[in-house]
């Protein structure tokens, strides 16, 4: 195989990113197919990109036999279900994250990716490719700040998209504040501490917006996570940031500290005037991680041509919903939740 033919399902905020890396940026991949619901965005993606074909219904795209590979960007309540149709079909596969939105879900998926180990499987958590991120990585193996010990996360989406996320909130297709939004840095968390959650304490509410509350969903929310090593997690998401996309992660070791993102300015721009000292802020998820949505995708597609699997698994998927959906539950029932690898019980 000389080029990965690549079917995309979903054309929205991301979708549509993916789909022009796909068709544009990656030399040994062609994006043959696009599929959404919605026609004119099929339409659009077809002309725009020059895309062959085009479907409104995904199990039509995967009866298209000259395919090599799906690309999931479809809400997340579609994911497993597509997933595993994809692999069925004997298709490589790209999911955007969550895994699913249930652990119970998410764990019949790994054991389709794990019955078909011939296929690549590729979960988007493009963090780990981002070069920040990926460059604290190789510090803390490299062992610069000792043992971590502690992680703090913030994952905070613009208060100037505040009313979209109200939308995709009340659309039973987000998970929730801690599945949709927390689930990069839970993430991150297993991924830089090597070790599994063991409890999570999460609350959070609708501060300035209180239809947040009516929908059991938080607004801003915040998880404390004992991990079973006794590291320690605080996570703390939110839809309210009034200065932009603010993505911040320190890690504290038994040496010394490092921190990503603390400061989450667009570029090296510092504005001196009457008004004070300015830097401008990241917009949002797809200024902040242009680089890494582009590097995860070329990933995906060198694991495919190289018959290599990616560092990202299946079990990485289960494992993030696990604690996720923990996180959600704790802050619906106020409990203190055991997350241990069999359950996800109350105390
Ligand atoms: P969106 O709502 O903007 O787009 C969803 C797309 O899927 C639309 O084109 C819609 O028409 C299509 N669609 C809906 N139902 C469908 C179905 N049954 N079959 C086929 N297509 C269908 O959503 P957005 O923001 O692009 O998110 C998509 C996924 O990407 C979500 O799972 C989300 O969690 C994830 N995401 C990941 C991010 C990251 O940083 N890795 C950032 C933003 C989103």
């Amino acid at each position: 195989m000389e080029k990965v033919k690549v079917g995309i399902v979903g054309l929205g905020r991301l979708g549509r990113q993916h789909a022009e890396n796909l068709a544009y940026r990656i030399p040994n991949c062609e994006l043959a197919a696009v599929c959404s619901v919605i026609e004119a965005e099929v339409k659009e993606a077809q002309e725009k990109w020059n895309v062959p074909y085009g479907y409104l219904k995904y199990e039509d795209m995967l009866d298209n036999k000259e395919l090599d590979a799906i690309f999931i960007a479809s809400p997340s309540g579609f994911h497993c279900q597509q997933i595993k149709q994809a692999l069925e079909a004997g298709f490589h596969v790209f999911s955007e994250k969550p895994l699913g939105l249930y652990l119970e879900e998410a764990e019949e998926v790994q054991e389709v990716v794990e019955a078909h180990p011939n296929q690549v499987f590729m979960l988007g958590f493009m963090r780990r490719y981002d070069r920040s991120y990926a460059a604290a990585k190789e510090k803390i193996e490299q062992g610069h700040i000792g043992e971590p010990i502690f992680i703090r996360c913030y994952g905070l989406d613009p208060a100037a998209q505040l009313d979209s996320f109200l939308q995709f909130a009340k659309s039973n297709y987000s998970g929730g504040l801690f599945l949709d939004m927390a689930i990069h840095d839970l993430d991150l968390a297993r991924w830089y501490l090597k070790t599994e959650p063991k409890e999570v304490w999460a609350i959070g509410g609708g501060y300035a917006r209180s239809e947040f509350d009516e929908i059991q969903d938080a607004e801003t929310g915040a998880a404390m996570v004992r991990f079973e090593n006794n590291a320690m997690g605080v996570f703390l998401a939110g839809r309210n940031c009034a200065h932009g996309y603010h993505i911040e992660t320190e890690i504290i070791g038994t040496k010394g500290s490092l921190r990503i993102g603390t400061v989450p300015e667009r570029n090296q721009i510092v504005i001196m005037s009457e008004t004070g000292v300015v830097q401008e802020c990241v917009a949002g998820f797809l200024e902040r991680f242009e680089q890494a949505y582009l590097s995860e995708v070329e990933e995906f597609v060198n694991c495919i041509l190289e018959n290599r699997r990616p560092s990202v698994t299946v079990e990485d998927g289960v494992e993030s919903t696990r604690l996720g959906y923990a996180c959600k539950k704790s802050f619906e029932t106020k409990q203190l939740v055991d997350v241990t690898k069999d359950k996800v019980t109350f105390q």
